[in-house]
């Protein structure tokens, strides 16, 4: 297991958690989206544990194991991806709706900079799928580890 596994665990985790805390009577539809698209992103940086997997083991059966799997999720990969975008900008709609722009609540300030940078994830995934470069795939990657990070200032806050 690579320390991705553990990361990704843990912070769907924070995010179970949150969304427990957050439940009365069932949980309101804001948050349902918001933890789907939770999901759905965390679904595809998976690939990123499952890739660094490949590259550390020297064990090759385990190699071939991850590379088969990696193979079977890629048709997928982008139409989850886009899915996660539209479920967040439900998510954001649905928040400023009940809440309005309150550019002084960190948890508003970090939800719309992770959107900013799930969009610019999503657009270097189209963008690499149809001309692949070596600097699309390490911006469509750098994002997504940038992504994870302030995802996770959005459940802290
Ligand atoms: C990739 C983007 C995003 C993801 C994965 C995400 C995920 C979540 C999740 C799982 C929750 C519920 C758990 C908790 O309260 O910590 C939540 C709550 C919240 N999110 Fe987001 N979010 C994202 C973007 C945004 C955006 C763009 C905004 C602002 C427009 C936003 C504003 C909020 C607010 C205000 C709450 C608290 C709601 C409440 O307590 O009733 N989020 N988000
Ligand atoms: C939540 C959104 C997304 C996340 C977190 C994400 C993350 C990743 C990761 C971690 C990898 C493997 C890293 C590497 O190249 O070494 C990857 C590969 C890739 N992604 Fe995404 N991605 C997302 C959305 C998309 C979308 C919408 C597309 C649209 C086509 C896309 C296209 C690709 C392609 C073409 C590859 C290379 C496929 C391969 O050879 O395995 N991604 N992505």
């Amino acid at each position: 297991m690579n320390k991705w596994f553990f990361f990704n665990i843990a912070l769907l985790a924070l995010g179970t958690w949150n969304v427990i805390n957050k439940a009365g009577e069932g949980i309101p539809t804001h948050i349902f989206f918001g933890f789907m698209g939770l999901i759905f992103i965390l679904f595809n940086w998976t690939r990123h544990a499952v890739f660094s997997t490949i590259r550390d083991s020297s064990d090759r059966a385990k190699k071939i194991k991850y590379a088969n799997l990696s193979k079977r999720i890629l048709p997928f990969h982008r139409w989850i991806g886009t899915t996660a975008l539209i479920l967040i900008l439900t998510h954001a709609t649905l928040v400023i709706d009940l809440f309005g722009f309150q550019w002084q609540n960190p948890k508003i300030v970090s939800g719309l900079l992770t959107a900013t940078v799930l969009t610019a994830v999503v657009t270097t995934g189209w963008m690499r799928r149809y001309r692949p470069s070596i600097k699309k795939r390490m911006t469509h990657l750098w994002l997504g580890i940038s992504m994870f990070f302030l995802l996770l200032l959005h459940l802290l806050f």
